[in-house]
């Protein structure tokens, strides 16, 4: 399975979102990932169903949607209908997460979880089997532009280990905050097969397609080439 490329839309210019997911597309994003957050879960307020249905309209890509919102299963419709293909809530906002993960799959998403960096994996343990994703956050969520925490690399090499442990199903390991050309490549020698970049790609001086092709340059492909 090759490493994938997810860029955030947070940090592009909204003014001219469907030419920015275009330029990351043709840079060669192989998703679109996209943050939508409530002002509850966590302190900031981004961007919602209409502007994930401007994204889906801009782009073949898949639409990788994060919520990191209070009671996403009241949304979850909300967004499959504006066009997500994967649709992650945090194990921290969902006491009913089995229950969430069914609903993800029978609007006809693919389901994901995500952890916050204070979060355990066992909080994720007994639910394996219901996901397609395990979204590691390596920055505390809320806002574009932090620093990647330290202790998320060993944290992703153990997620690693629990999913091939968990045998059978491919589940996506995704990497979220921080993700640079050096954050990037321990990511990915950790096991990380999908890189969620927004600040380094968007705002980056070079514009999308060199950031992009630097960050993918820049890795180590699990299958050993490239
Ligand atoms: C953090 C979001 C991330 C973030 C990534 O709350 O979930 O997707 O925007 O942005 P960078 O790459 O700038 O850390
Ligand atoms: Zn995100």
């Amino acid at each position: 399975m090759a490493l994938k490329i997810a860029p955030s839309i947070l940090s592009a210019d909204f003014g001219r979102l469907a030419e920015e997911v275009q330029a990351a597309e043709e840079a060669g994003a192989d998703w679109i990932h996209v943050d939508v957050m409530d002002g509850h879960f966590v302190p900031n307020i981004t961007l919602g169903a209409a502007i994930t249905a401007a994204v889906r309209r801009a782009t073949a890509l898949p639409v990788d949607v994060h919520l990191m919102v209070e009671r996403p299963e009241d949304h979850l419709e909300a967004f499959r209908d504006a066009g997500a293909d994967w649709i992650s809530v945090h194990s921290e906002a969902c006491p009913h997460l089995h229950r969430v993960l069914e609903r993800i799959r029978e609007l006809g998403a693919r389901p994901g979880v995500a952890l916050n960096p204070a979060t355990p994996l066992g909080a994720v343990e007994e639910v394996i089997p219901l996901m397609d994703l395990l979204l590691v956050m390596s920055v505390n969520p809320g806002f574009g532009g932090q620093r990647y925490i330290a202790s998320s690399t060993a944290k992703l090499a153990r997620a690693r280990k629990l999913l091939d442990d968990a045998g059978g199903r491919e589940v996506e390991l995704e990497v979220d905050g921080g993700i640079g050309p050096e954050t990037a490549l321990e990511a990915s020698r950790a096991g990380a097969g999908v890189l969620v970049a927004g600040s380094s790609i968007f705002r980056s001086p070079e514009g999308v397609y060199e950031a992009l092709k630097g960050l993918r340059e820049n890795l180590v492909e699990p299958s050993g080439h490239g």
